[in-house]
């Protein structure tokens, strides 16, 4: 794919599932890839690997996301880091918790985009964000109140980025998959009470995998996709559209 020699691209998240599989996609693809998240032991595998760079910051720090990108060349963001928070009704919910999970979501994707998107303008040669959102942005479902918030939130974050980094010829476009097995979903969406009901209602009728997550986002990044900004894209089998 073309694009990925323009500068690095930045991927948080990337000691998780989804943006560990980003990491590596984007690497095949001939990207530089800067790979972020908490977890050091997790990123220098990863490196070892790929031969990725790792960046380690905490997106509840505006300290630590400054420290870390400010002044840092980069051409690409995949705002991948994200908590799954609790599943819980708006009644009972812990608003300790949907104040966590919106720091990291929505917070946390907001002060990348910021110190990144300012590093982007600097260098001028365009570039290209992708925020991992979620089905449950796009959709009420049950027990995610917090989360689907957080998601929501981060879907008109993409929105205005677009609109605002536009004429600096950056593109800011959401993906939002459904379920994929990782640690943070399949302690809930593996019960077979909850996985049986969701997926008869989802035309493909299976969850996703990392690798049909990651795909997307490196079109998306790509030049292959240099007209589409502020895009809200469903990987989800179908499921939000039925
Ligand atoms: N799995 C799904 O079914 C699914 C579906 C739709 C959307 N998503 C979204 O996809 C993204 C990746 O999910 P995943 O399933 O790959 O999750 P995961 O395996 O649990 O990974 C989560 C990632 O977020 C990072 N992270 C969490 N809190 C952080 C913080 N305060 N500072 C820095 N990094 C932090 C983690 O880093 P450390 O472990 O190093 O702290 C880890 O790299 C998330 O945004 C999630 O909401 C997932």
């Amino acid at each position: 794919m073309q694009g990925f020699n323009k500068g690095p691209i930045l991927v948080t998240g990337a000691s998780g599932g989804i943006g560990g599989t980003t990491v590596r996609h984007l690497v095949a693809a001939g990207a530089t890839v800067i790979a972020s998240g908490r977890n050091q032991d997790a990123l220098d595998a990863l490196a070892a690997e790929t031969g990725c760079r790792t960046l380690p910051f905490d997106l509840t720090s505006e300290d630590s996301v400054k420290a870390a990108l400010e002044g840092l060349d980069l051409y690409g963001v995949v705002n991948c880091g994200g908590f799954g928070g609790e599943i819980a009704t708006p009644m009972e919910t812990d608003i300790d918790v949907f104040d966590k999970v919106i720091a990291i979501n929505a917070r946390g994707a907001l002060l990348v985009t910021k110190y990144a998107s300012q590093s982007m303008i600097r260098l001028g040669k365009g570039g290209a964000i992708v925020n991992v959102s979620s089905q449950a942005g796009l959709v009420a479902l049950k027990g995610h109140i917090s989360y689907g918030a957080s998601k929501a939130a981060l879907d008109n974050i993409t929105r205005v980025s677009a609109m605002e980094l536009g004429p600096h010829n950056i593109r800011v476009n959401g993906v939002h998959p459904t379920v994929v097995m990782t640690p943070m979903s399949a302690w809930y969406w593996g019960r077979p009470e909850i996985e049986k009901p969701f997926l008869d209602t989802m035309p493909l009728g299976r969850w996703a995998t990392e690798d049909e997550i990651a795909a997307p986002i490196v079109f998306l990044l790509s030049d292959a996709a240099s007209m589409i900004s502020g895009v809200a894209l469903p990987i989800d089998g179908g499921f939000t559209a039925v």
